[in-house]
Order: C-alpha cells, then sequence, then structure tokens
C-alpha cells in the first residue's frame, strides 16, 4: 500500500509545470507528493503551493517548498489532494485526516484536481469509510440528533480522549452512509442541517484519478 501511495505521489508531479500556483492537500500519499515535489523545487522548479492544513504547511514549509494564502493565490492552476474512498463516477469521500474543509475550499477554487490513492481506495459503492461532517462546536447537540434520527449512527470524533477539532477549530462527526443510494441528494440534505460547515463528499470535483496499483500507476480521467 505504501508503494502504491509513492507511485500515485511520484506520477502527479509529473503534472507540475513551472511557474504553476498548486494546491498541497493532507494525508499519508499526499505527504509522499510533497516530498517528490520538494526534490524538483530543490533542481529549480518554481512553483508555489497552497496548504490544505497546518500539517501540510509545516512540512512543505520545512522541505522548502514556498507557500502562499489562497487569498493571494486566487485561482490555482492544479490541486494534487488523497482520498479515503473513489467510486468509478469519480465522486470521492474525503476528511479521515480532518482537513477536509480547507481541502474542499482549495479543490473547487482549483482549474485542475488531480487525486491520489492507493488501490484499497477504489470501491463500487461509497460509504464503507465513514463521511466526515465537519460541524460548528455550538451545534453539536442537535446535528447528532438529527444525523441520528436519519438513521447515519453518528459518532463524533476523539482524539486521545477529547474531541477532535480542526484547523478551523469545528468538531468532526463521522457517519454511516452505505445504506444510502442517492449521495448527491443526502449531501444536499446535510448541508441544510444549521451548524454543519461542510461535509467529505467531494462530488463533481475530482478532474483525474492517479492509482496506484501493485508497481504501476493507472489513471482514470473525467
Ligand atoms: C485528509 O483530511 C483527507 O481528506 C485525506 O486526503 C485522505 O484521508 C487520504 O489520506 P491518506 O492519503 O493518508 O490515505
Amino acid at each position: 500500500m505504501e508503494l502504491e501511495k509513492k507511485k500515485a505521489a511520484e506520477e502527479a508531479v509529473k503534472w507540475v509545470k513551472n511557474g504553476m500556483v498548486l494546491g498541497l492537500g493532507t494525508g499519508s500519499t499526499v505527504e509522499f507528493m510533497i516530498q517528490a515535489l520538494a526534490k524538483l523545487v530543490a533542481k529549480g522548479l518554481q512553483v508555489v503551493g497552497v496548504p490544505s492544513s497546518e500539517r501540510t504547511k509545516e512540512l512543505a514549509g520545512n522541505l522548502g517548498i514556498p507557500l502562499t494564502t489562497l487569498d493571494e493565490a486566487g485561482i490555482l492552476d492544479l490541486n494534487i489532494d488523497g482520498a479515503d474512498e473513489f467510486d468509478s463516477n469519480f465522486r470521492l469521500i474525503k476528511g479521515g485526516g480532518g482537513a477536509l474543509l480547507r481541502e474542499k475550499i482549495i479543490a473547487f477554487n482549483s482549474k485542475v484536481n488531480l487525486i491520489i490513492a492507493d488501490s484499497t481506495k477504489q470501491v463500487e459503492k461509497l460509504g464503507k469509510f465513514k463521511l466526515p461532517i465537519e460541524v460548528i462546536p455550538f451545534a453539536k447537540k442537535g446535528v447528532l440528533m438529527k444525523l441520528e434520527h436519519m438513521n447515519l449512527h453518528p459518532v463524533l470524533r476523539l482524539q486521545s480522549g477529547k474531541p477532535f477539532t480542526t484547523d478551523e477549530n469545528n468538531l468532526v462527526i463521522d457517519v454511516d452512509i452505505f445504506a444510502i443510494e442517492d449521495v448527491e441528494a443526502l449531501n444536499h440534505t446535510l448541508m441544510e442541517i444549521p451548524g454543519v460547515v461542510e461535509t467529505g463528499l467531494f462530488l463533481n470535483l475530482a478532474d483525474v484519478i492517479l492509482m496506484g496499483k501493485d508497481s504501476k500507476v493507472l489513471v482514470f480521467e473525467n
């Protein structure tokens, strides 16, 4: 699995051209990509990155990749990010690392979204991975009750026994959507609950998926 992540990540940096403004995703697959990108930067490649999390900001900054903010950058040329699951319709579940909100904002503001993943992320039906939902702390109880009522078996994400907090100081509630057929309708319903900031369903965003499969990389274009 680690080899597949690395292969996909190394293939992804071949999409990077001199002068590009890049979205830098979050997660273990993206970390391989950042390492590969840093090597190219050290050799003279000129790019600037917008990190999707504090974790990515620290890693990319430490490896010498020039960084900026989304406000400064405006529209990004290419965003490279991972995924927790993807289906044949290029629909993704993201947010396993809790960075879904900034990741989705970056994806929305990018001309091209390139997803890198190992082969375990490819699914016939989304939802074996629990769907992360980012929620404002004030709304926690009400959102949990609503999600329970929707039969989505919500679980407040914890870290070291305390509620996990995102880079935007929100909470994450993970829900079970495996039984759901219409994920577009579900996403719409979830986004209408006051206090829900964003969901980890990335629909109509992925343009290309590079999937490591053994020592090869398969390319899926939308
Ligand atoms: C971070 O919040 C996520 O959206 C990641 O992109 C996703 O969890 C993939 O992570 P890995 O590359 O570590 O599997």
